[in-house]
C-alpha cells in the first residue's frame, strides 16, 4: 500500500451513479436482502443487522468522543442507488419468489411488490450434475463452458445499459453446488481458461460467474461454501483486473455462535471435550443440503473453525482430543426459520465436566440478508479504493474466510470486527485503534 498506517486518507472515487448489485440465485436470501432494502428505502422497517445502515465506529481517543456512521466516515453507495438484477433456474419474478420463499410476511411483501416483480431472473448458468436436488428449466445452452462465461459477460454488459448503473458487484446468493476440491485446472488463469474451452468437469457454474464478473470489472462475493474464487486461477485473475474477491460462505447462525463462544472458551482457558451441532431447516437450501454432495461441501465449512480458534497444537492438553459433530436436517414443516442446537461439553478447574447449551431459533435469510448487503457495499467501496485480491477484512462475513496463501482463516468474530474497522480507519485516513490505552493513566 505504501504508506503508514493511518496517516493519510487513501484516494477512493466516489459512490457516483448506479451501482448494479447482481445476484446469481434469487432464491430465499436475494429476495430478503431486495425485498428487504425496498422496505427500508419506503421506511416501512430498519435496516437491522447491517453494519453499513446502522454501525458505527470510534475514532480517535475515547475522550474525543468522535464516534460516527461508517457511513458518514467511508463513501458507501446508498441504498437508493443500489439496482438489483440476478440469475436463477426458475423464471419466477423476485415477488413470486419470495412469496414461495416464505420469509417477509405477505402484508409486507405486497408493499414492495411493484419493484419485486420488475425483477425477472436472467437464465441460469447451471448444471444438476452440481446440485442434484434441482431441476430447473430457465438454463442457457452452450457448446462450451467459455461460451456460457461469454453469455453471462453479455447479460453483465446489458443489465448496465439498461439500468444506466456506473459499476456493478457480484455477490453469489445461490445454491450450495457439490463438494469439489482443487486441481490442477484450477490452478493458474491459463489451465483454467483451457479448462473453460474443454468444459473442464472441475469447473463449477459458480467458477463461470465469478470469471465473467472479473471478466466484465465486477467484483465478486461469495456467499456459499463452493470453492468458486478460492482457488489460485481466480485469485490471479481478480489481481490481474485490479478487482476484489471475497468469500466464502455466510456466516450467520449456528457458526455465528460458535466463533463467539469458541473464543471465550479460549480465552479463559477452559477446556473442550466436545462439541454437537445439529440443525433443522426446511427451505430449498434445506432441500439441496439434503443431497450428501451439497452438504460435504458445508460441512467442510463448518467443521474448519473450531480447529482454527482453539489451536489444538499450541493448547494439547485444553483441545488436543475434542469431537466436533455437525449435521443438517431437512425438516419441511419449519421453512426458513431454522432451529439450532449446540451441546458443547467443557473442562474447568481440574478437569472438571460442564455442559454449555444453545438453542437458537432463528430465521436463516433474516440473518443472511443484511450480510449480503453489507459485502454488496464493502466490496463496492475496495474496488473504488484500489483494494484487489482477496479482501480478507471481509472475513467478519464468513464461515471459511479467504486468506492469502499460507495464512491461516482467522475466525474469532471480535477479532474480525476489529481487522475490518481498523481498515476502514485506514482508507479513511484515522489512526488504529490499538486498545492498549495506557496514555490515560500518564500523568
Ligand atoms: N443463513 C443463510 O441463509 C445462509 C448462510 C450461509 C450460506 N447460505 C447460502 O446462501 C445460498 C442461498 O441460500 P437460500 O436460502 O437463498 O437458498 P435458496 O435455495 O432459497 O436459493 C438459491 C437459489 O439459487 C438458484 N440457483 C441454484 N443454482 C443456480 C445457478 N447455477 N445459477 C443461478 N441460480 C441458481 C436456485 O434455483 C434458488 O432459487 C445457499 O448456497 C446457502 O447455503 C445461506
Amino acid at each position: 500500500m505504501g504508506q503508514e498506517a493511518g496517516s493519510t486518507r487513501m484516494s477512493i472515487a466516489p459512490a457516483s451513479g448506479k451501482l448494479a448489485v447482481l445476484l446469481p440465485g434469487l432464491g430465499a436470501v436475494a429476495t430478503t436482502l431486495i425485498g428487504g432494502v425496498e422496505a427500508v428505502k419506503r421506511g416501512l422497517a430498519k435496516p437491522i443487522g447491517s453494519l453499513t445502515q446502522m454501525g458505527t465506529i470510534r475514532l480517535g481517543k475515547r475522550t474525543e468522543h468522535r464516534s460516527p456512521l461508517i457511513r458518514e466516515l467511508v463513501p458507501l453507495a446508498s441504498l437508493e442507488d443500489l439496482c438489483f438484477g440476478g440469475w436463477d433456474v426458475f423464471p419466477d419474478s423476485a415477488f413470486d419468489s419470495a412469496a414461495h420463499a416464505k420469509v417477509i410476511e405477505p402484508a409486507l411483501l405486497e408493499q414492495v411488490r411493484a419493484p419485486l416483480e420488475a425483477i425477472r431472473p436472467m437464465a441460469a448458468v447451471f448444471s444438476p450434475e452440481y446440485v442434484k436436488r434441482l431441476h430447473g428449466t430457465h438454463v442457457k445452452q452452450a457448446p462450451t463452458k467459455r461460451a456460457l462465461g461469454e453469455a453471462l459477460r453479455e447479460d453483465i454488459r446489458r443489465f448496465l445499459k439498461e439500468n444506466g448503473c456506473s459499476r456493478a458487484v457480484m455477490v453469489w446468493c445461490a445454491s450450495t453446488e457439490i463438494y469439489i476440491e482443487r486441481s490442477a485446472v484450477h490452478a493458474s488463469l491459463a489451465a483454467f481458461e483451457k479448462g473453460l474451452d474443454e468444459n473442464d468437469p472441475a469447473i463449477a457454474p459458480s467458477m463461470i460467474y465469478a470469471w465473467a464478473a472479473l471478466k466484465e470489472g465486477v467484483p465478486f462475493a461469495n456467499g456459499a461454501p463452493n470453492l468458486t474464487v478460492d482457488v489460485p486461477a481466480i485469485v490471479e485473475l481478480a489481481r490481474k483486473q485490479r478487482l476484489p474477491i471475497a468469500g466464502k460462505d455466510f456466516k450467520t447462525g449456528q457458526t455465528l455462535m460458535k466463533t463467539v463462544i469458541a473464543p471465550m472458551l479460549k480465552a479463559r482457558m477452559l477446556g473442550l471435550v466436545g462439541w454437537f451441532s445439529t440443525n433443522i431447516l426446511g427451505n430449498r437450501d434445506g432441500e439441496v443440503l439434503d443431497d450428501p454432495g451439497s452438504f460435504k461441501t458445508k460441512e467442510v465449512s463448518k467443521l474448519s473453525v473450531l480447529e482454527h480458534i482453539l489451536q489444538p497444537h499450541l493448547y494439547p492438553d485444553l483441545y488436543g482430543h475434542f469431537d466436533h459433530k455437525v449435521s443438517i436436517h431437512y425438516y419441511r414443516p419449519r421453512g426458513d426459520n431454522k432451529e439450532g442446537w449446540d451441546n458443547i461439553d467443557i473442562a474447568g478447574w481440574l478437569g472438571y465436566p460442564m455442559q454449555i447449551k444453545v438453542n437458537f431459533l432463528c430465521r436463516d435469510s433474516i440473518l443472511a440478508a443484511p450480510v449480503a448487503l453489507d459485502l454488496a457495499l464493502f466490496m463496492d467501496l475496495a474496488a473504488r479504493a484500489g483494494l484487489s485480491g482477496i479482501q480478507e477484512w471481509l472475513s467478519f462475513y464468513f464461515k471459511s474466510p479467504m486468506v492469502a496463501e499460507g495464512l491461516y482463516p482467522e475466525h474469532d468474530l471480535f477479532i474480525q470486527l476489529q481487522k475490518l474497522k481498523n481498515t476502514l480507519r485506514h482508507l479513511a485516513g484515522e489512526e488504529l485503534i490499538t486498545h492498549l490505552g495506557l496514555d490515560y493513566y500518564e500523568h
